[in-house]
């Protein structure tokens, strides 16, 4: 008799503190999915997981664990007994991977490989893996698709890509194994109930974040790398994509994981170009506060414009954007107003 697999219930998500990976967590909350997240809490916080719970109406489970620890997080997978993970966990920062490549190495590619081991060790056999766009480097054509060829221009980006690289072979390596891999582009915004948004532990360095800290008096001026580039205003351009958007490509993913035969990637953005100072201006606009810009030099490694195709999403997952720019922005601006005095911890 032929066996009927029964859809995925238990979820594990690493990283599930962090700014993807909360919002990811609401959205599968919410689809009535069982949810536990592991994360070291070195880019988020307890808080985080208790203001999942208040905007999905369920807490997910926590344990601290580093990805490092192997023997503690397959001990945890095996507790929790996972359908699928979302691995979210990593280091994030192009700059900061130039500074302390190893690190980078160690955490992203290692602490995958330690998370697949956890895998096997619990018989759970389908991942979702977050990847990154900047495994393209400077691209070739664009807009983007998963064709293009990869060639980062960073140690993340090989970082990212090595990683990749691990899960496909993995996936190969057994008929039971399967891997979707999301490329985000540029992910922003926060959820509308006001309740989550990115809150990185260290100093912001990421656009939003940065525009967040001046609108929060936190900081003075926004420096933008290069005014120089070929693009509509000299500023490079990006594809930022609402942050609720990519959560839910992740529930997408996981209904689509059943029929993936080895590994599949995916492109994640909207598909729409937008400047840096593009968004500067419809920041300006649904907040009403000025932000003041600096212009800097380019910064090495930043390409000077860069955005996907998402046809591939679309077709396959069913992925639709629901969320347009001036919401990434209204959005991220109604987090930092309920929040100014507790963000950043
Ligand atoms: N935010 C972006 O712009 C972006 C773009 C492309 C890809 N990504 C990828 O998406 C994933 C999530 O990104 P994010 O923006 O939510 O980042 P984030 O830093 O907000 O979240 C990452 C989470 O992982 C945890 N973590 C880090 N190292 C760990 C370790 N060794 N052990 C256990 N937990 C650890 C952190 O505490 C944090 O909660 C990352 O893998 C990132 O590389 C992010």
């Amino acid at each position: 008799m032929e066996e009927t697999l029964l859809p995925p219930k238990r979820i594990l998500v690493s990283g599930g503190a962090g700014f993807i990976g909360s919002h990811t967590c609401v959205e599968l909350l919410r689809e009535g999915y069982e949810v536990a997240v592991v994360d070291n809490l070195s880019n988020s916080a307890m808080s985080i997981i208790h203001a999942v719970g208040a905007v999905a109406g369920a807490e997910p489970i926590f344990h601290h664990c580093d990805l490092l620890d192997r023997v503690e997080l397959s001990r945890l997978f095996c507790e929790f007994a996972p359908d699928v993970v979302i691995h979210f966990a990593g280091l994030k920062s192009v700059v900061e991977s130039t500074e302390r490549p190893l690190d980078y190495f160690d955490v992203n590619v290692y602490g995958t490989i330690n998370v697949l081991r956890a895998m096997a060790d619990c018989g759970c056999s389908l991942m979702i893996f977050s990847s990154s766009a900047t495994v393209y480097g400077e691209p070739v054509y664009i807009p983007c698709d998963e064709g293009h060829p990869t060639d980062p221009a960073n140690p993340y980006g090989v970082s990212k890509l090595l990683a990749e690289k691990v899960i496909a072979e993995w996936a190969l390596s057994n008929d039971a194994n399967s891997a979707i891999i999301f490329r985000y582009f540029n992910p922003v915004g926060a959820h509308v109930s006001g309740k989550l948004g990115e809150d990185p532990t260290g100093p912001a360095n990421n656009l939003m974040p940065v525009i967040l800290d001046i609108v929060s008096g936190k900081r003075e001026v926004l420096e933008i790398y290069g005014n120089d580039y070929n693009t509509v205003d000299g500023t490079g351009v990006r594809d930022f994509i609402h942050v609720m958007d990519l959560a839910r490509a992740h529930v997408l993913g996981i209904e689509h994981l059943s029929e993936v035969q080895d590994s599949e990637i995916f492109n994640l953005g909207t598909g729409q170009p937008t400047s840096v100072m593009q968004l500067v201006s419809a920041f300006e606009e649904v907040s009403g506060q000025k932000v003041n810009v600096k212009f800097v030099g380019r910064r090495l490694g930043d390409v000077g414009e860069v955005w996907t195709s998402n046809a591939s999403a679309k077709k396959i997952l069913g992925f639709e954007t629901r969320f347009s720019l001036h919401d990434m922005c209204a959005h991220a601006y109604q987090w930092i107003k309920r929040n100014a005095s507790t963000s950043n911890k």
